[in-house]
């Protein structure tokens, strides 16, 4: 039997990205998208990106998850070149891409599937949907599922690898309001009793504060790193906590949003 806890042992990997520029072709013409980018993630530290539509945040959370390389520059986790993806370095989307045809326990077995390991670990299944609260639904289809029980099952079959960082593209972007604000203190949960390391891209400034220790703002495209927020307020926090609210103000301001607040 798994325990619950058994990914709690392992610490979160330590991720770095030392001078990295990417760019694509577009009709013939070098697009740049990155440009330059260092940042230094120690393991178990959560944090969020933020920064102008299309100014290149997927791109750098595909490089992570070693889905591509870079023109230039160097991605390491726990000092090792990230050169193809790997379980322990799981991407999760905004769309939770789950098989209609399979049930949810069957697309949790997908995550293990390609670690390679042998579908049926039931225990390993078991301990994922637990994680995520879905333990009644494992024989549900997804069409039986809200939006916010999809994007739990997705991050589910993240967890079945007991990923050491979790790479997160606005993974509760299109959920509604209410499931996004009981998502997010899920999602501290999930990543406090784990100890992961996360990288959260987010355009909602008030998810960034709410779950991150340190919040990383973009420029426009090609992204450079134009300044970070430390975020040391303690867990469980408090959305109209005023200490939020200044950060709020600094990220705003960073953002060029500063005359509109
Ligand atoms: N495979 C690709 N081929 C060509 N151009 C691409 C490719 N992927 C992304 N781009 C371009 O790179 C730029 C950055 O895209 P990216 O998806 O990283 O932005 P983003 O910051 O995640 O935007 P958003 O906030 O809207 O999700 C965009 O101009 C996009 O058109
Ligand atoms: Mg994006």
């Amino acid at each position: 039997m798994v325990a619950v806890s058994e990914g709690s042992a392992r610490l979160g990997v330590r991720l770095n990205v030392r001078g990295v520029s990417h760019a694509f072709d577009l009709e013939g013409a070098a697009l740049p998208v990155l440009d330059d980018i260092d940042l230094d993630v120690q393991p178990g530290e959560f944090v969020a990106l933020l920064g102008p539509s299309g100014c290149g945040k997927s791109t750098l959370l595909r490089l992570v998850a070693g889905l591509e390389t870079p023109d230039r520059g160097l991605i390491e986790a726990d000092g090792i070149a990230v050169t193809r993806p790997d379980p322990s370095r799981i991407l999760v989307f905004q769309d939770p891409t789950l098989y209609p045809w399979r049930t949810v326990r069957d697309n949790v077995a997908l995550g293990l599937q390609a670690r390679g390991l042998l579908r049926r670990d039931g225990a390993r299944i078991d301990d994922a949907l637990q994680r995520v609260g879905l333990t009644a639904f494992g024989s549900a289809y997804p069409h039986q599922l809200s939006g916010g029980m999809a994007q739990r099952a997705a991050l589910a079959r993240a967890l079945v690898n007991d990923p050491r960082i979790l790479i997160l593209d606005e993974p509760l972007g299109k959920l509604d309001s209410l499931t996004r604000l009981a998502m997010q203190s899920e999602l501290v949960d999930l990543w406090q009793r784990s100890g992961v390391t996360a990288l959260l891209v987010t355009h909602d400034v008030e998810e960034a504060l709410f779950l991150a220790t340190r919040i990383v703002v973009l420029s426009d495209r090609p992204a450079r790193i134009k300044d970070e927020l430390i975020n040391d307020l303690p867990y469980p926090r408090h959305r109209g906590d005023p200490r939020i609210a200044d950060l709020r103000r600094r990220a705003l301001s960073l953002l060029g949003l500063a005359a509109t607040w």
